[in-house]
């Protein structure tokens, strides 16, 4: 990383509000909002099914055959994949189940730390997904890892689908929630955890407003 490029690295477990606040975040920094999560999706969209049962030359093989690139500020972000923006065929419970599958892979996971790594020599972003802080930057200056309870993460998406119009089902939210956590927290590389000089941010009794806030009083010290 180049000294006057900023890292701010911002972690934790599905449904915790970190998109929100990572682009939040980026906007009022003027820095770039970096997806990791949207970069293991679409290889879980495009060979997770097949991947656990590949050689690690089929899967650098898979794996070479995409390039990404990242441009924009803030909220107006985009991350591009072979120059197309990735849109949303890659937000649904079935790919994300597959990303978490494909991230368990080394070779998946050291593939995208060098393009993630590479992608902050050229730009300025907030880097959000499960390993920012504590593999990927662990240079970063900030350094945030949000948490809350799989019960109040579950809720907020049941109600987020329900405001959307779509069918949800909250047990199974939660049950699907629980699932993602435990693959995420549990697998051998690059686990799902804070790194040790983060701020631990617990956002089961905050709204974002209060998540923000608390993230910024960071930059003001
Ligand atoms: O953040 P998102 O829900 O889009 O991430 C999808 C999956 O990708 C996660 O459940 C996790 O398994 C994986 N992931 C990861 N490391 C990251 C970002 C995402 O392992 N830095």
């Amino acid at each position: 990383m180049q000294n006057n490029l900023r890292v701010v690295t911002l972690d934790g477990p599905a449904g915790v509000g970190k998109t929100t606040l990572a682009k939040r975040v980026a906007q009022e920094l003027s820095i770039a909002y970096l997806d990791t999560g949207a970069m293991f999706r679409i290889f879980g969209w495009k060979f997770g099914e097949a991947a656990p049962k590949m050689s690690e030359e089929e899967l650098e093989a898979h794996i070479a055959q995409y390039s990404f690139t990242l441009s924009g500020i803030g909220f107006d972000s985009v991350l591009s994949v072979n120059g197309t923006p990735v849109g949303d065929e890659i937000r649904t419970e079935e790919v994300a189940a597959l990303a978490s599958t494909v991230a368990k892979l080394p070779v998946v996971r050291d593939a995208l730390k060098r393009v993630q790594r590479e992608i902050s020599t050229q730009t300025s972003l907030v880097a959000e997904g499960r390993d920012m802080g504590s593999v990927v930057f662990p240079q970063a200056k900030f350094k945030f890892f949000l948490d809350a309870t799989a019960e109040e993460r579950g809720s907020r998406r049941f109600k987020q689908l329900q405001e959307m119009g779509k069918p949800a089902n909250l047990d199974l939210i939660i049950s699907q929630i629980k699932e993602r956590d435990m693959q995420d927290r549990t697998r051998s590389v690059a686990p799902l955890v804070a790194a040790d000089d983060a701020h631990i941010i617990d956002t089961t009794t905050l709204n974002i407003d209060g998540v923000f806030a608390a993230i910024m009083e960071h930059f003001a010290e």
